[in-house]
């Protein structure tokens, strides 16, 4: 059982700093000032961040350095090799070399795929993580992990390779649609159900709104930092991150390829969750109460879960590509209380197709 692990984390006392709030860009423009070999910085964005966000971003550049944008189309189809292909090109055709630097401005797409582009670009570009979606400050933009997808299997191919500096302005916040922001809820409520009870209960009383994360949104990052700083590689404890990501990576997957309009990550996790919590139960790791809370909380502010539209043959086929297994055999991160989670858990195919058929899957 795991909860809140190093208290003391401190965002900008360590060597790749993160900068949170609204001086995050001040501190940026700060940071800039002592890269003396920079000479040339490559900003990658998609279509909506070079409208929204990059005019904020530029005012921040140093008037000394060439600044050149490289645009994305938006979505989780960017993820792949040719798009990766396409930027490495313009930042050859930009001469931009080893001492330079790439800054990811955007949601988890962008900072996905832009630290996988940075971390094989010379054997590896020098980064910041510019996270502009509720997703990506509070989960996607932070820790390292990096990478694209592969046949809609997510993430399939990546490093992990850490930004320099992480810069995380609320403001950019203010143009994010509700989708996209129900789609980063996701995560918060996510880490606090792995780690953080008094978290969990503030969301409860106040949900995860504009208001309420300008108060929460350094404790929802601290949650996510105080891990990656113990178990940067994923060796055991940061698997608990991926708490509903086993059932939601599968989901996704199967809403990828099948679906013209696919399920966004933070849907896909929602689910993952809910089911996994009742995975959790079956497992006798969670108490009855405080799945049932868990639930109907989720199922309150994401909606009820439905998976007509799945078969269990199909889930289960996704979950056979899950990171976390070995040997062959389905592990997971599931709930040992509101608060707490346990990792490298097994779980019998049986007990996955039950609580899928329980929630509606179809049995074939
Ligand atoms: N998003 C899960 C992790 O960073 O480990």
């Amino acid at each position: 059982m795991h909860s809140s692990p190093t208290p003391k984390y401190d965002f900008l006392q360590q060597e790749k700093p993160v900068y949170s709030g609204a001086d995050a860009l001040t501190r940026l423009e700060r940071w800039l000032t002592l890269q003396k070999n920079v000479s040339r910085i490559a900003v990658l964005c998609d279509r909506h961040t070079a409208q929204d966000c990059l005019p904020i971003l530029l005012k921040v550049m140093p008037s000394s350095i060439p600044v050149a944008e490289i645009v994305i189309e938006p979505g989780e189809h960017s993820k792949s090799l040719q798009v990766c292909q396409n930027i490495w090109q313009r930042l050859t055709q930009m001469e931009i070399g080893r001492e330079d630097l790439l800054i990811n401005l955007g949601g988890g797409v962008v900072s996905d795929i832009g630290g996988f582009v940075a971390s094989a670009y010379l054997r590896g570009l020098r980064f910041v993580n510019v996270p502009t979606s509720l997703m990506a400050m509070t989960d996607a933009g932070l820790g390292g992990k990096t990478g694209v997808d592969l046949d809609h299997i997510k993430n399939r191919i990546g490093t992990i390779s850490f930004p320099e500096c992480t810069v995380c302005f609320p403001g950019f916040l203010e143009t994010l649609p509700e989708v996209e922001w129900k789609s980063g809820a996701a995560e918060v409520f996510k880490h606090a159900l792995i780690a953080d009870p008094d978290l969990w209960r503030a969301l409860v009383a106040h949900g995860c709104t504009p208001e309420s994360l300008a108060v929460m949104l350094q404790r929802i990052q601290r949650v996510k930092m105080e891990v990656v700083h113990i178990d940067p590689y994923e060796k055991g404890l940061r698997k608990i991150l991926n708490f509903g990501h086993s059932i939601g990576h599968a989901i996704e997957s199967q809403s990828l390829s099948s679906s013209t309009v696919p399920l966004t990550h933070g849907q896909s996790v929602a689910i993952g969750m809910m089911i996994e919590t009742e995975i959790s139960l079956r497992m006798q790791k969670l108490s009855n109460g405080e799945a049932e809370e868990i639930i109907q909380v989720l199922s309150h502010y994401f909606g009820k879960v439905n998976l007509s539209d799945y078969s269990v043959s199909d889930i289960l086929k996704w979950m056979r590509y899950d990171k976390k297994n070995q040997k062959g055999e389905v592990k997971m991160s599931l709930l040992t209380g509101i608060g707490s989670c346990d990792w490298n858990i097994s779980v019998d195919e049986n007990v996955m197709a039950d609580v899928l058929l329980h929630y509606g899957a179809k049995n074939k």
